[in-house]
C-alpha cells in the first residue's frame, strides 16, 4: 500500500493557524501543539500580557508564533487579525475559534447586556471570524481547516445558571455543521471539538468563591467516569487531529473529550 507516512499526515509544515483566545487555558493547549507540529500560529487574544508570554514560550522551544492583540467580538479586529496572520505568515489555513466566556448566572438574574455579551463572545465572533478567514482561504484555492470549541453544554447542560451560555454552545454547533455544508465545496472542513470539564484560568476562577460553585465542582468530579478534570492538552490533541491531514474524510462533526462524563 502506498500510503502517506503517519509524519507527514500529522506535520502542519508551512501551514498558518490563527488560535483565539490562545494566551491561556485551552486555547494556550491549542497554540502549543499546532506550533509543535510544525504550524505559525497566530494567537489572537484580548489579555496582551498573557498572549506575548505565550508566544515567548513557543519561540523559546523553536517554534513559530506571533500575538495580534484581539477583541473577538469585534469585527474591526477580526479582520485585522486575519490581515495580521496573512502579513506576517503569507496565507492563513487553520482557524481555531476558540475564544469563550462562561458566567454562571441565572437567567432569573441575568441582565439583557450580559445575554447580548455572551452570545456576541461565543457566537458572533465566529461568525465574523468563519467568514473573514474563509474568504481567505477561497482566495488560496488550497482549501482549509476550521474548528469551533464548543463544551458538552452544546448537547447537553452541565449546570442550572448556564442557560445563556448552553444557548451560544448549541447555536456554535449548529453554525458549525451549516458552514461545514457551505464551504465543503471549497475543500474547506468545519469540525468541532466540544470539551467536558478542563482545569483552566477561566474554569478554576469561580471555584472556591461562593459554596454554591464549591458544590457545583465537587459534584461535576463525582459525574466524571475517568474520574480525573482535563487537562488543556487533551483538547489541544483532539485539535490537532482535526488541523491535519489525519481528519481527511471529515466535515461537520463534533468531538466529544469529556473523560466520558456525558455518559454519566
Ligand atoms: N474550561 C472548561 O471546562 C471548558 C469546557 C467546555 C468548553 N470550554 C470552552 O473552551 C474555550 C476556552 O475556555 P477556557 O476554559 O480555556 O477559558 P479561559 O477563560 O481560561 O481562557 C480564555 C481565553 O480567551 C480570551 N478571551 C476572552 N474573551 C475574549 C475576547 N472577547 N476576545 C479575545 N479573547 C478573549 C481570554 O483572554 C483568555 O486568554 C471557551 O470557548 C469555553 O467555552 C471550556
Amino acid at each position: 500500500m502506498n500510503l502517506p507516512k503517519l509524519s507527514e499526515l500529522i506535520s502542519l509544515k508551512n501551514k498558518t493557524a490563527i488560535v483565539t483566545g490562545g494566551a491561556m487555558g485551552i486555547g494556550f493547549g491549542i497554540a502549543y501543539r499546532l506550533a509543535e507540529a510544525g504550524a505559525n500560529v497566530v494567537i489572537a487574544d484580548l489579555n496582551e500580557d498573557a498572549g506575548r508570554a505565550s508566544v515567548k514560550q513557543l519561540a523559546d522551544l523553536g517554534w513559530k508564533s506571533d500575538f495580534v492583540k484581539t477583541d473577538v467580538s469585534r469585527q474591526s479586529d477580526v479582520d485585522a487579525a486575519v490581515a495580521f496572520a496573512v502579513e506576517k505568515f503569507g496565507g492563513l489555513n487553520i482557524l481555531v475559534n476558540n475564544a469563550g466566556i462562561y458566567p454562571t448566572i441565572p437567567v432569573m438574574q441575568m441582565k439583557p447586556e450580559t445575554f447580548e455579551k455572551i452570545l456576541s463572545v461565543n457566537l458572533e465572533s465566529v461568525f465574523f471570524f468563519t467568514k473573514a478567514a474563509a474568504e481567505q482561504m477561497i482566495k488560496q484555492n488550497l482549501g482549509g481547516k476550521i474548528i469551533n470549541i464548543t463544551s458538552i453544554d452544546a448537547l447537553h447542560p452541565s449546570s442550572v445558571g448556564l442557560a445563556v451560555y448552553d444557548a451560544s454552545k448549541h447555536g456554535l454547533w449548529g453554525f458549525t455543521k451549516n458552514t461545514a455544508l457551505e464551504l465543503a465545496p471549497h475543500n474547506i472542513s468545519v469540525n468541532a471539538v466540544a470539551p467536558g470539564g478542563i482545569s483552566t484560568p477561566g474554569a478554576g476562577a469561580d471555584v472556591g468563591k461562593t459554596p454554591e460553585m464549591e458544590k457545583i465542582m465537587v459534584t461535576f468530579l463525582q459525574k466524571i467516569p475517568q474520574k480525573r478534570m482535563g487537562v488543556p492538552d487533551d483538547i489541544g490533541k483532539a485539535v490537532l487531529f482535526l488541523a491535519s491531514d489525519l481528519s481527511s474524510y471529515m466535515t461537520g462533526s463534533q468531538i466529544v473529550v469529556d473523560g466520558g462524563v456525558l455518559l454519566s
